[in-house]
């Protein structure tokens, strides 16, 4: 079977994660070590009252050590993640949701784990438009994400994984969405930002205006 044949034949298949998800945590430690963990959790002890949304959390690995404090909700497209994420994150408030989001929650903080490099522009921007009326007044957004122009050798990293996931994931994108663009136009502001590798991987606070 040719790699095409693969990726056709998992586009059909609803939950795209289901042979990465049991893996996926070690992988992602393989290869990036802490650092995707540092970038999805180094803000959330400036979220003060932890009522959350959370898209495209995976299997909740990042949230466990702060499970206790989690109250609100957490969506997942991948059954097999969000069994996973009920599982670890089974000592939290959260209720757990298969699907594309959709909610009338309000809550303090949304969060993004490097979720928005897999979802097409038009996505990105409903996503956005939802969202915006989930958050109070003075929430904040929370993206963790890889960028893009971060230098030849993490920009070449960034093409390879994306063709990678197109494959094993079914994955839309062709490249990274210009987030700056999109949280601008939705009338976010950028308050903070950490980075690592050389800004190929960045954690971000936007506050809703
Ligand atoms: C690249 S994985 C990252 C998982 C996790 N955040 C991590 O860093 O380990 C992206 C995850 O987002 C989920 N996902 C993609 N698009 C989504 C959407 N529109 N709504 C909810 N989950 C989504 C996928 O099912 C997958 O579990």
């Amino acid at each position: 079977m040719y790699l095409g044949d693969y990726y056709r034949t998992f586009s059909k298949v609803k939950d795209r994660y289901r042979l990465l998800a049991p893996f996926y945590t070690k992988i992602s430690q393989l290869v990036f070590g802490d650092v995707i963990h540092q970038a999805t959790t180094c803000y959330l002890s400036k979220i003060p009252k932890k009522s959350v949304i959370i898209i495209g959390g995976g299997d909740g690995n990042h949230f466990r050590e702060i499970q206790n404090e989690l109250e609100g909700e957490y969506w997942e497209l991948s059954s097999s993640m969000l069994k996973r994420a009920q599982k670890n994150l089974s000592e939290s408030q959260l209720t757990f949701h298969l699907g594309e989001f959709k909610s009338q929650e309000k809550v303090s903080c949304v969060i993004f784990p490097f979720v928005l490099d897999t979802v097409p522009d038009d996505e990105i921007e409903q996503l956005l438009m939802d969202v915006s009326h989930n958050l109070e007044k003075g929430g904040i957004l929370l993206l963790s994400d890889f960028f893009r122009k971060a230098g030849f050798f993490h920009d070449f990293m960034t093409g390879l994984m994306i063709r990678i996931f197109r494959v094993l994931t079914a994955h839309k994108r062709k490249d990274l969405p210009d987030y700056s663009k999109f949280l601008s136009q939705h009338g976010f502001e950028l308050t903070a930002e950490k980075q690592f590798k050389k800004g190929w991987i960045r954690s971000q606070l936007w506050e809703k205006n």
